[in-house]
C-alpha cells in the first residue's frame, strides 16, 4: 500500500484517479496536482468517499523545484505523469531528486519541435539505475498496452515474431464537426507529422497520411487506416528480438481529414509563433483554445474503439498469425468513469503500470519501456480493471 501523486487534471488524469480509487489494495491515498487547483478539486469532487484518500495541490510541473517540494510534502511512492509530454523531463528530474518512482503515457517532445522520440528519456536510464528507481515509460494504451501485448505474444505464442502491425481504430462519434479525442495540440502534432515504419533494421519515413489501407475490425467493421509514426515502434524494434517490420495504423474519417487539411492549409496547425495584435501566439495553441475540450466529449460520444496488434512469425517451425485487441465502448466508459474511451483506455493502463511498480511486480531500476517487463500480471489486471482483451489465431493480415 502506498501513495501516488498524479500530475495533470485532464481527461486521462480523471480516469487514473478514478481507477486508483477502485484499487485500494495498492493505493491508500492519491494527490491530483496541476497548475489549476479548481480542475483538481473538480476531479476530487467526482470521486467522493471510498477507502482511498484524495488530496489536491497546485503545481507547475515545468518547475522541478515546485515538484520536488510537493513530492517531499506528500511523500508518494510513485509519480504518475498524465500532464503533457513537455513536462516529462522536469518530472523525471524531480523524481530523481526526491527519490520516487515514475510512470508516464507519452514520450517527451520539446514544445518548439514536433519530434517525438525516446532518446531524451532513455538518457535518464543510468541515473534511475544508480538511484535504484524505476521510470516506466509510455504506459497508456498505445504506447503501453501495445508493448504489453507484444511481450505477451513473444512469451506465449511465438519462437520468432517477424512483423507487428499495431491497429488503432476509433469508431466513436461525438457529434461535433471537428474535435480531437485527447489534447488537440498533442494530437494534431502527431497526425500532421511525417509517418514512418520500421523495416530490416531501419526506419523508413513517409509523407504525412500518405499510406492508406482498409481493415475489417472486429465489432467495428471496415475502416480506412493510415500509417503514422508512433513512439512504441522505436522501443519494440529494440526489445522484440529479431522483428523485421513494425507499422502503426490509425483510423481517420474523411470528415476529420478534410477539416485537418483546411486547418493545415490556412496555417492553423503551425507551431511557429506569429505576432497577433502585438502579442506572440502559436497558431496550434490558439486552435486548441477554440476546439472542444476532449474532457467534455464524454457525455456525447457513442460507438467503440478497437486497439490491438497483429503479429506474424513462427512457432514450432510453422508460420503463425496472432491478433490480440481490446474493444472499448465510449458510452460504457462514460457511465462508469465519466470519460470517453480514449481517456479511459489510457488512464486504466497508467494506473495498472503504477500498481505494478508499487507492488514490486515491475520494480526494476532504470528508465524502461513496458515490454521489458513480465506481461502476465499486467494482462490479468487489464481484464480486472475494465479493459478485457480478445484474441484471434486466424486474423486478416495487412499486405
Ligand atoms: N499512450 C496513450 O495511449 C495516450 C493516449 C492519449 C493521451 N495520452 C497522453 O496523456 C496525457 C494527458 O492527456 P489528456 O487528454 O488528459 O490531456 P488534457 O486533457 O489536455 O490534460 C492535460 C493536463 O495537463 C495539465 N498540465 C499541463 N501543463 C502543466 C504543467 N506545466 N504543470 C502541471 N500540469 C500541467 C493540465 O492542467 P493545468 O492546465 O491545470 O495545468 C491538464 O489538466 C498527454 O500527455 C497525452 O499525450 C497518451
Amino acid at each position: 500500500m502506498g501513495k501516488a501523486l498524479i500530475i495533470g487534471a485532464g481527461g486521462v488524469a480523471g480516469v487514473v484517479a478514478f481507477k486508483c480509487c477502485q484499487n485500494s489494495e495498492v493505493f491508500d491515498e492519491i494527490c491530483i496536482a496541476s497548475r489549476t487547483l479548481s480542475k483538481c478539486d473538480a476531479l476530487k469532487a467526482r470521486l467522493g468517499g471510498g477507502p482511498v484518500g484524495v488530496a489536491t495541490a497546485r503545481v507547475d510541473a515545468d518547475k522541478t523545484d515546485e515538484l520536488v517540494a510537493l513530492i517531499k510534502r506528500f511523500r508518494p511512492a510513485i509519480v504518475i505523469n498524465v500532464a503533457l509530454p513537455y513536462q516529462d523531463l522536469s518530472i523525471m528530474d524531480a523524481c530523481l531528486a526526491a527519490g520516487v518512482d515514475y510512470v508516464d503515457t507519452a514520450n517527451y517532445e520539446p514544445p518548439d519541435t514536433a519530434k517525438f522520440e525516446y532518446s531524451w528519456q532513455w538518457a535518464y536510464r543510468e541515473r534511475f539505475e544508480a538511484a535504484g528507481l524505476t521510470a516506466l515509460l509510455g504506459c497508456g494504451f498505445d504506447p503501453g498496452v501495445t508493448g504489453v501485448f507484444s511481450a505477451h505474444a513473444q512469451k506465449h505464442h511465438f519462437d520468432e515474431i517477424r512483423s507487428i502491425d499495431i491497429l488503432d481504430a476509433n469508431a466513436g462519434d461525438h457529434g461535433y464537426p471537428f474535435a480531437t479525442n485527447f489534447n488537440p495540440e498533442i494530437n494534431i502534432r502527431e497526425v500532421t507529422a511525417k509517418g514512418s515504419y520500421f523495416e530490416d533494421g531501419r526506419f523508413v519515413e513517409t509523407e504525412p497520411l500518405s499510406v492508406r489501407r482498409s481493415y475489417n475490425f472486429p465489432q467495428i467493421g471496415e475502416k480506412d487506416i493510415y500509417l503514422l509514426h508512433h513512439e512504441e515502434m522505436e522501443s519494440l524494434a529494440i526489445n522484440i528480438k529479431g522483428v523485421r517490420r513494425i507499422r502503426f495504423w490509425m483510423t481517420f474519417s474523411q470528415n476529420y481529414l478534410n477539416h485537418l487539411k483546411v486547418l493545415e492549409n490556412v496555417g492553423m496547425t503551425s507551431i511557429r509563433p506569429i505576432v497577433y495584435e502585438g502579442r506572440e501566439i502559436v497558431p496550434l495553441q490558439f486552435l486548441k483554445a477554440v476546439l472542444p475540450d476532449p474532457a467534455s466529449l464524454g457525455p456525447r460520444t457513442k460507438g467503440k474503439t478497437n486497439i490491438g496488434c497483429i503479429f506474424q512469425g513462427a512457432k514450432g517451425g510453422r508460420p503463425k498469425s496472432y491478433y490480440v485487441y481490446n474493444v472499448c465502448d465510449h458510452e460504457e466508459c462514460y457511465r462508469e468513469a465519466g470519460s470517453q474511451a480514449i481517456s479511459y483506455t489510457t488512464g486504466v493502463p497508467a494506473m495498472i503500470g503504477a500498481a505494478m511498480v508499487m507492488t514490486g511486480k515491475w520494480k526494476r531500476a532504470g528508465a524502461r519501456n513496458v515490454e521489458e517487463f513480465d506481461p502476465d500480471p499486467f494482462m490479468e489486471a487489464l481484464g480486472a480493471f475494465g479493459l478485457p482483451w480478445q484474441e484471434s489465431f486466424s486474423p486478416d493480415t495487412l499486405d
